[in-house]
C-alpha cells in the first residue's frame, strides 16, 4: 500500500508526516514557530525561513524513526510547493527534491491550499467528490466546488482580507498577542456579542464573495471608543466572531443557492486554520442541516497547518500516476482555479 513522506514549511509550523493510502498517519511532527515570531506581533519571512531549514531534516529523520521506517520504506516524497512565504516553500521543497532524487522516489508538488481542501477526505473516507468547501485560513477565504484532485472551481474569494488575517488583526488590537484565531475564540466565549454594534460587509450581496478589511476598521474604532462605551474586550471579540460567522454563513448560503441541479454535492466541508473554530462549526452545521446536506470537518490538529494533509494529497496524486520533474518551481502565488474570474473590487491575491 501507498506511503507518502509529506513537507509542510510555507508559513510559521514546519511539519513532516508518513501517510498511507488507507489513510493511516503513520507518523508525523510539527514545529511551530510561535514564539519566535510572537514578539513582532505576525510572521517574519525570513526568521520562518532560516527556522524551517535549522529544524526541518532532524524533524523528517524523527517522523522516519517513529514509524519504524527509512526512506526507501517511502513511496513518494511530497511538499508544499507555494503558495507561501518564498523562503519557507524553498526550504521545504528543495529538501523533498534532495530526499526523492537520493532515493530514486517520484516527487510531487502540493498546492498547500490542496492540502487543506482534501483534508476532509483524509479525515472522512465517506466523503466523495464533488462538495462545497469553504476554506478559511490566514491569507484566505473561499468557496470552492471541489470536484476532483486539481479540479476545483472558485465560486467566490476574499477581496480584501483573509478571515484568518481579521482573526489576527482584532487579536492585535485586543493585545491578546500571536497567533490571535484560538485566542479571540476564548475570549469571545465570555462575551456578549450584542454589546457592541459591528458591520457585516457585502452581507446580502449577489456575488458570494467576501471582506473583512472593514470590519476590522470597525474593531479599531470600537477598541478606541471603549472608555466612553463601556463594553469589554470580551464583548469586543464576540461581537467580531458573531459578525464575521453571520458573513460566512450568508455568503455560503448564497453560494449554496448559486449551485444549479446538475450539480449534486456530497457535503459542505470546511477546512483550513480557521475552521478549528468551534462557533463558527457549529453554526455551518446548521446550514448544512438546513440544506440536508452532511456537514464534513476535519478534527482541530487537522485544520491548522500539517504535513499529513500535504502526503495526503500526495498519495491522491500518486494513486492517479501523478508526479512532478525536479526542476519544478517554488511559487509564492498559485490560485487552485487559475480560469476563475477576479473577483470584482478585488486586489491582487493568489
Ligand atoms: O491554515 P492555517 O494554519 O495557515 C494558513 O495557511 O494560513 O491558518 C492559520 C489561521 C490564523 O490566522 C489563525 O489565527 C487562524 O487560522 N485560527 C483560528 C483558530 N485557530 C486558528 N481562527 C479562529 N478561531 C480559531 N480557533
Ligand atoms: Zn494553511
Amino acid at each position: 500500500m501507498i506511503i507518502v513522506l509529506g513537507i509542510e514549511s510555507s508559513c510559521d509550523e514546519t511539519a513532516a508526516a508518513l501517510v498511507r493510502a488507507d489513510r493511516t498517519i503513520l507518523a508525523q511532527h510539527i514545529a511551530s514557530q510561535d514564539e519566535a515570531h510572537a514578539p513582532y506581533g505576525g510572521v517574519v519571512p525570513e526568521i520562518a525561513a532560516r527556522a524551517h531549514a535549522e529544524r526541518l531534516a532532524p524533524l523528517i529523520a524523527a517522523t522516519l524513526a517513529d514509524a519504524g521506517m527509512v526512506l526507501a520504506d517511502v513511496d513518494a516524497v511530497a511538499a508544499t510547493a507555494g503558495p507561501g512565504l518564498i523562503g519557507g516553500v524553498m526550504v521545504g521543497l528543495v529538501t523533498a527534491k534532495a530526499l526523492a532524487m537520493a532515493s530514486d522516489k517520484p516527487l510531487i508538488a502540493i498546492n498547500h491550499l490542496e492540502g487543506h481542501a482534501l483534508s476532509p477526505r483524509l479525515a472522512d473516507p465517506s466523503l466523495e467528490y464533488p462538495y462545497l468547501l469553504l476554506l478559511v485560513s490566514g491569507g484566505h477565504c473561499q468557496l470552492l466546488l471541489v470536484e476532483g484532485v486539481g479540479h476545483y472551481r472558485r465560486l467566490a474569494t476574499t477581496i480584501d482580507d483573509g478571515l484568518g488575517e481579521a482573526f489576527d488583526k482584532t487579536a492585535k488590537i485586543l493585545g491578546l498577542g500571536y497567533p490571535g484565531g484560538p485566542a479571540v475564540e476564548r475570549l469571545a466565549a465570555t462575551g456578549n456579542a450584542r454589546a457592541v454594534a459591528l458591520p457585516r460587509p457585502l452581507l446580502g450581496s449577489a456575488e458570494p464573495h467576501f471582506s473583512f478589511a472593514g470590519l476590522k476598521s470597525a474593531v479599531m474604532r470600537a477598541k478606541q471608543a471603549q472608555v466612553s462605551s463601556g463594553y469589554s474586550d470580551a464583548d469586543i471579540a464576540a461581537a467580531f466572531q458573531q459578525a464575521a460567522i453571520d458573513c460566512v454563513i450568508d455568503r455560503t448560503r448564497r453560494a449554496l443557492a448559486g449551485i444549479g441541479p446538475e450539480t449534486s454535492i456530497s457535503a459542505l466541508v470546511v477546512a483550513g486554520g480557521v475552521a478549528a473554530n468551534t462557533a463558527m462549526r457549529t453554526a455551518l452545521a446548521a446550514l448544512a442541516a438546513e440544506h440536508d446536506l452532511p456537514f464534513v470537518a476535519p478534527p482541530l490538529a487537522l485544520c491548522t497547518d500539517n504535513a499529513a494533509m500535504i502526503a495526503w494529497a500526495g498519495v491522491e496524486r500518486l494513486a492517479l500516476g501523478q508526479n512532478d520533474p525536479f526542476d519544478c518551481p517554488a511559487r509564492p502565488r498559485w490560485p487552485l482555479d487559475p480560469d476563475a474570474a477576479p473577483a470584482r473590487g478585488a486586489g491582487v491575491k493568489a
